[in-house]
């Protein structure tokens, strides 16, 4: 499967959490807490037509997109974001 970042199109694994496919492929996405809900540095920006496909982020995650300054309506975390068959060809962006 692929996921659709800006215009690079990377391989992607169910299972793998969107954090990882980006730092696999060298995006400048921290994720400093790798996945804690600690840091928000993990921001990504899904495309308006995929935000409601995905699963509804819990109220931890949601918590920690209210800190984050650009945050926009279809903001998501990519560590919580679990990659399944039918996210083939997700499409988000980073801020
Ligand atoms: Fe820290 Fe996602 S990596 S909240």
């Amino acid at each position: 499967m692929k996921v659709m970042f800006d215009d690079r199109a990377l391989a992607a694994n169910a299972g793998e959490r969107l954090l990882d496919v980006a730092r696999r492929n060298g995006l400048p996405i921290e994720g400093t807490c790798n996945g804690d809900l600690a840091c928000a540095t993990c921001h990504v920006v899904v495309a308006p037509d995929w935000f409601a496909r995905l699963p509804a982020a819990r109220e931890e995650e949601e918590d920690m997109l209210d800190l984050v300054p650009d945050a926009r309506r279809t903001s998501r975390l990519a560590c919580q974001i679990v990659l399944t068959p039918d996210l083939d060809k997700l499409s988000v962006s980073l801020p």
